[in-house]
């Protein structure tokens, strides 16, 4: 190897290392300035927040239990959906609700449209029947659950369902 040689090799060697330390160096700043913005920046971006909040309600909602329906099972989920069917009418909260105890008298249930049985029911007055119904009652025949069960309906929507089970 010649001087020459020797010495272009020894500058090259020279440079190639600052290089190296000036791209470690580089890395290093780029992770810290990283480290405290990207982070930072990331948890006041619109469209982080918004996801968050979305995917927090409905957990937020089911714990708080302020709105049942978020709970409900999706439209399309299958065969639960027809169980689970919005009930908006008497007649619908009778069928799918009350029937199963009231239409054939199971558990001690009055039975719908046994007038004998019914005659001193409805002898208390529509307004202690609503009042059963709603907020339940034990008696000597059984337990009405309060609302049968279904605590997600509205006193209406209960009162409507005796209604249609009274003009049996
Ligand atoms: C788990 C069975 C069951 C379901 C479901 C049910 N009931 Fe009853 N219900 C009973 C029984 C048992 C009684 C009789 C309680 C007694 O007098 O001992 C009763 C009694 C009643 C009475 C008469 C209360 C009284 O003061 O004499 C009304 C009104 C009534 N139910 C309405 C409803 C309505 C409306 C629904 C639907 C939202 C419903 N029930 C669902 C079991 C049920």
């Amino acid at each position: 190897m010649s001087k020459q040689d020797s010495q272009f090799f020894n500058i090259f060697s020279l440079v190639l290392g600052i290089l190296i330390v000036i791209a470690i160096l580089l890395f290093a700043l780029a992770r810290g300035v990283g480290k405290n913005t990207q982070q930072a920046h990331l948890l006041t971006e619109p469209k982080y927040v918004a996801d968050v909040e979305r995917n927090l309600t409905s957990v937020r909602v089911a714990v708080a239990g302020v709105d049942n329906a978020a709970l409900a099972i999706a439209p399309g989920a299958g065969a639960m959906t027809t169980a689970m069917a919005v009930l908006t009418d008497g007649p619908s909260v009778y069928e799918q609700v009350c029937g199963a105890c009231h239409a054939g008298g199971i558990a001690g249930a009055p039975k719908t449209g046994d007038a004998a049985v019914w005659a001193p029911r409805i002898a208390q007055g529509k307004a202690t029947l609503y009042k059963h119904a709603i907020e339940g009652y034990t008696g000597k025949a059984g337990v009405m659950p309060a609302k049968g069960g279904r605590a997600d309906l509205s006193d209406e929507l209960i009162q409507a369902a005796v209604d249609h089970m009274l003009a049996q």
